[in-house]
């Protein structure tokens, strides 16, 4: 069986150049792309990276890779993440590992912007997907309350019982919005929202998305507006 996963983050690998500033991405596609980059770094490619989570952190220092931290970077050249969900006008939903916000600062800092995915990922309507939002600790009750006013039905993330930590020390809420859901008005609206420090709402920053496919194929579609 095709490791459609795979596939898309090998070919990911490629875009990586000598010298460049890299932003490893999170999560289970992100996750082989980093085997692929540790691997070229091996065979004697030189850049620095900057992990988008502590996982991803881990992962890059065990295979060898020069990381910077957030304090040292000053450009970023190329970031190369995952998605939970895109559409066709590449607007997407990321952040179902936790990940998101150190995942935006990287990927706002980028000059070019690389999502990897298998093809489920690629959706005619994002929404389907529960969006999630980091919130903090302190007042999470009331930003909760605040989203589920706007019929968002948001949930705090539990895993194995206990409530969700982000890297940053915060909760995550995941909102149910439905495939179809008014994008920009729910962007606008959680990024002025008291309590929210970031969300999964990545519009108008990927430059090309490589979709592996269960037919081996490997996919890349350019965003035309960049
Ligand atoms: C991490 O918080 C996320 O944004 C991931 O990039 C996203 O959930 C995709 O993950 P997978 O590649 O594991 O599906």
């Amino acid at each position: 069986m095709v490791d459609m996963k795979k596939i898309a983050g090998d070919k990911a690998a490629g875009y990586v150049k000598d010298g460049m500033v890299v932003g490893l991405g999170t999560g289970s596609t992100a996750y082989h792309m980093v085997n692929a980059v540790g691997e070229m770094v091996k065979n004697g490619l030189q850049i620095q990276a900057i992990p988008t989570s502590k996982a991803t952190e881990a992962q890059a220092r065990a295979l060898g890779i020069p990381l910077l931290t957030i304090d040292e970077l000053d450009h970023v050249d190329l970031a190369i993440d995952g998605v939970d969900e895109i559409d066709p006008q590449f607007n997407a939903i990321k952040g179902g590992g936790g990940a998101l916000y150190r995942e935006k600062v990287v990927a706002s800092m980028a000059k070019e912007v690389i999502w990897i995915m298998d093809e489920s990922k690629l959706v005619e309507q994002i929404g389907a997907f529960h969006l999630p939002v980091e919130i903090a600790q302190y007042g999470a009750k009331q930003a909760i309350a605040r989203m589920a006013a706007y019929g968002w039905q948001p949930e705090l993330r539990v895993r194995d019982g206990r409530t969700f930590v982000t890297d940053n020390g915060n909760y995550i809420a995941d909102l149910h919005l439905g495939a179809g859901f008014a994008i920009e008005d729910v962007f606008s609206k959680l990024n002025g929202m008291l309590g929210v420090l970031e969300h999964g709402l990545f519009l108008g920053m990927c430059k090309r998305m490589i979709v592996g496919c269960a037919s081996g194929e490997v996919k890349i579609i350019e965003n035309p507006s960049k």
